[in-house]
Parts: C-alpha cells; sequence; structure tokens
C-alpha cells in the first residue's frame, strides 16, 4: 500500500516538497492526457462525496468533474439546508453516515478545523476544500500547478498577496506551501485585514522573507505574480465594517501595464469587482487558466489518496 492510500488533505502545510512534486507531476500527465482526449478509468468503481456546506462554484465541480474524467462516480451535496445537518445533525454522524456510502470525501465548511475534525471520524480519506477562514490546500496545489506553468518556476520569485489576507483561507494555505521554496512575499491588506500572525511567524520560523504594506501600486512594483483576493464579506459580523473595505483595492489595466513586466495575475475566483474586467484581455491575466488547473490537480488528489496512482 503506497504511503499516499487513505491520506487526508487537510493543510498546506503537511506536504513535504517532494509530496508536492509527486502530485504536481502527476496532475501534468493528467492534464497531457485530458487534453489527448484520452479516457482514464483509474478511478472505476470508485464513489467521491462532496459535501459542500458553504457555496462554491469552482472547488465542487473541479472535483466532480476530476472524479467523472477518472471514471468514477459522484455523490454531492452542495448546500446545508439541503441536508440532515439542517435537522440538527452533528458532522461527526454526518461523515460516519457519508463514509458508508462513499470511498472518498471531499468537505467544505464554514467552521475552522471542520476538515480535522471529520477526518478524525473516518478512516476514509478526507480532503478539506476550505474551512471557514482556515485552510484551502487543494486550491493552493492548484495555484503551484499555475504559477509554475505560467512563469516556469517557483524558486527566486516574489509573489504578492493582496486584499483580505486575515480571512481568506486560499492566501493562509498558498503562503504556507509556497514557503517550502526560494521565494519573497509581499503581502497587501488594510491594516484590519492583515495576514494572521500565525503564518508570518511561522513564515519568519522558515527564514522567508516578508514586506507588508496597505498601497496597491507599491506593493506590485517588484512583484513577478500578484495573487488577488477579494474581501470575504461572509467573515464580517458587522456589514458596516465589510462596507468600509469591500473597495479597498481594484486592480486596473493602467496598474498593471505600470507593474513589473510579465507580471502573472491570479486570483482564486469568485471575482467581485478587485480585478477590472479590461484585465482579463491582459496576455499574463491566469485566474480562468488557473481555475482549469483544478481538475488535474485534483485528479491527482484523487488518484493518490485512493491508491489508485
Ligand atoms: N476558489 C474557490 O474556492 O472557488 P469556489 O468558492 O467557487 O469553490
Amino acid at each position: 500500500m503506497s504511503k499516499w492510500t487513505a491520506k487526508d488533505v487537510l493543510r498546506a502545510d503537511q506536504f513535504t516538497k517532494e509530496e508536492i512534486a509527486t502530485i504536481l507531476e502527476l496532475a501534468g500527465e493528467y492534464e497531457r492526457a485530458l487534453s489527448d482526449g484520452r479516457t482514464l478509468d483509474v478511478m472505476k468503481g470508485l464513489v467521491l462525496s462532496t459535501l459542500f456546506f458553504e457555496p462554491s462554484t469552482r472547488t465542487r465541480l473541479s472535483f466532480e468533474t476530476a472524479m467523472l474524467r477518472l471514471g468514477g462516480g459522484v455523490v454531492s451535496v452542495s448546500e446545508a439546508k439541503s441536508t440532515s445537518a439542517s435537522k440538527g445533525e452533528s458532522l461527526h454522524d454526518t461523515i460516519r453516515t457519508v463514509e458508508g456510502y462513499a470511498d472518498v470525501i471531499v468537505l467544505r465548511h464554514p467552521q475552522i478545523g471542520a476538515a480535522d475534525e471529520a477526518a478524525r471520524a473516518t478512516d476514509k480519506p478526507v480532503l478539506n476544500a476550505g474551512d471557514g477562514a482556515g485552510q484551502h490546500p487543494t486550491q493552493s496545489l492548484l495555484d503551484l500547478y499555475t504559477i509554475t506553468k505560467e512563469t516556469g518556476r517557483i524558486d527566486t520569485l516574489t509573489v504578492a498577496l493582496a486584499g483580505d489576507l486575515k480571512n481568506g483561507r486560499t492566501v493562509h494555505s498558498l503562503a504556507l506551501l509556497l514557503a517550502n521554496y526560494e521565494v519573497q512575499f509581499v503581502f497587501i491588506a488594510p491594516p484590519a485585514l492583515r495576514m494572521p500572525d500565525a503564518i508570518c511567524n511561522e513564515l519568519d520560523q522558515r527564514g522567508v522573507r516578508i514586506q507588508q504594506t496597505d498601497d496597491l501600486a507599491t506593493g506590485i512594483e517588484q512583484a513577478d505574480v500578484l495573487y488577488m483576493t477579494r474581501i470575504q464579506r461572509e467573515r464580517f459580523d458587522d456589514p458596516s465594517a465589510y462596507d468600509r473595505l469591500k473597495d479597498s483595492y481594484v486592480l486596473t489595466r493602467d496598474l498593471v501595464e505600470s507593474a513589473k513586466d510579465g507580471i502573472v495575475v491570479m486570483h482564486p475566483l469568485p471575482r467581485v469587482n478587485e480585478i477590472a474586467t479590461d484585465v482579463d484581455d491582459y496576455g499574463k491575466a491566469a485566474y480562468f487558466r488557473q481555475a482549469a488547473n483544478g481538475v488535474p490537480v485534483r485528479m491527482a488528489l484523487l488518484a493518490l489518496v485512493s491508491g489508485r496512482a
């Protein structure tokens, strides 16, 4: 049995550099298979359950596409209110039930730590598809895959992360994943939405250089990659605080033109208005390619944790 079999994917910082390379190499093989039109049956006979207790377009549909492209089946929950959680069922009991139906479980949940709780409830592999303002490890793997495809490297890059760095789980996971490489960061956020100290301290201990600013134009001057994020309205208790901060940053075409030549613009999506739509035509605006990369990367993860790769 491979060391990957039945492995949970809960946090970006659980992976070694060697494991990340294995995932990205396999994702590359699957991407080539898809573009050649080859039919795969790697997951034939297996069922994936996607349990989404928060809204999603990309993560749920790309996981499901990944499973279908590998010849497996899918059973899906797309909103909490359609499950017996709305009648008071605990997450533990839901997972104990679903493990009787599925071979792999993908969970999105509003509570930080929910995926860890789910993993403790079952021996089936659990993949964290976003736990509140915690982490989104599979997104960070597809982000890394995108960065390597768009820039041809990871080491020596300056990566700017901009927006709601406090509540954005994608940037938490991406920062921790990139800490495995020779990168430096520029964190661009309003003072109230800065990257949590726990993550900054972890990066500091690992010797990763970080600069912080609240000014987008200054922050992107040296960046090879700009990763924009939306202000996470659903994490605000006070709607007026969200209204004050929601338009903190808008990346315009002029700003892109003033940045370093060839800067790669990424965004986990959904976008609200933090990237002007005329940036979409900029050749290195990678966010829709990034979303598409979710399929081969999640194919690799599903095959690995199911012992089929
Ligand atoms: N990037 C991402 O998590 O998108 P969804 O919320 O649409 O899944």
